[in-house]
């Protein structure tokens, strides 16, 4: 067998077999990583009874915040989603201007704001988001953080995740940074498992789609290009 690996943000990734002609032999990009002003903590492995496709599109999905992050990342009466841009990339996609009224934005978060989000696929099973909240609403300049999730499959329908988190907060500990993403996670992991069927359709008329969902819609799309059929169906 011809394999290869590699220790990147702070995990260890393995090829099973070479690139096929010119495809690259690289780990998916997390660009914080190479930002000095931020710092990285990785959090988990969560196991999660579900397909790495669905946790992909879990990652993307804005509409659920104000129902399973209700008092954290959304609120009851404020789950519209405004309209964002989304594109097709090399490896995935990209949505951008992606907005949501969220009462904890994050651990340094004192108070409810508007946080921007930008979302992007990197690999079959990789995404990284970055937020930026309103500056007063969490008192450190130039706040930002930037978060990878990680999936290695177990089979088709367990997986271990991992988060990489790249963060502007340089007081707090691993372990109270860890708790948030710790309860955030948490909070999502019961309805991935409730999910029916854990394979992630690619058939678009098979599940109800909305526009609030065109980024998920472009994800498995674009599984479905790439010949995706691990977790899928
Ligand atoms: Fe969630």
């Amino acid at each position: 067998m011809t394999h290869s690996a590699r220790v990147a943000h702070g995990l260890v990734w393995v090829r099973l077999d070479a690139p096929a002609g010119d495809e690259e032999d690289a780990i998916p990009a997390f660009t914080p990583e190479e930002d000095t002003r931020l710092r990285k903590l990785n959090c988990g492995p969560y196991d999660v009874e579900t397909s790495a496709p669905r946790l992909v599109e879990n990652f993307l999905d804005m509409s659920h915040f104000g129902f399973v992050h209700e008092g954290w990342l959304g609120a009851r009466d404020m789950t519209a989603i405004d309209d964002y841009r989304v594109e097709a990339t090399p490896h995935g996609l990209l949505a951008t201007g992606c907005k949501a009224w969220q009462p904890q934005s994050t651990i340094n978060s004192t108070a409810p704001a508007q946080v921007e989000y930008t979302y992007e696929v990197t690999a079959p099973y990789t995404a990284v988001l970055t937020k930026i909240p309103e500056a007063e609403s969490v008192g450190i300049d130039d706040y930002r953080e930037s978060i990878a999730l990680y999936i290695c499959p177990i089979d088709a329908e367990r997986s271990r995740v991992w988060f990489r988190l790249a963060t502007a907060d340089f007081e707090r500990d691993d372990a109270a940074l860890r708790a948030f993403q710790d309860t955030i996670f948490l909070q999502d992991k019961p309805v991935l498992e409730s999910q029916r069927p854990k394979c992630l359709p690619l058939d678009l008329r098979a599940e109800l789609h909305t526009v609030a969902d065109k980024a998920s819609s472009l994800y498995r799309r674009h599984l479905r290009m790439r010949g995706i059929t691990f977790g899928v169906c």
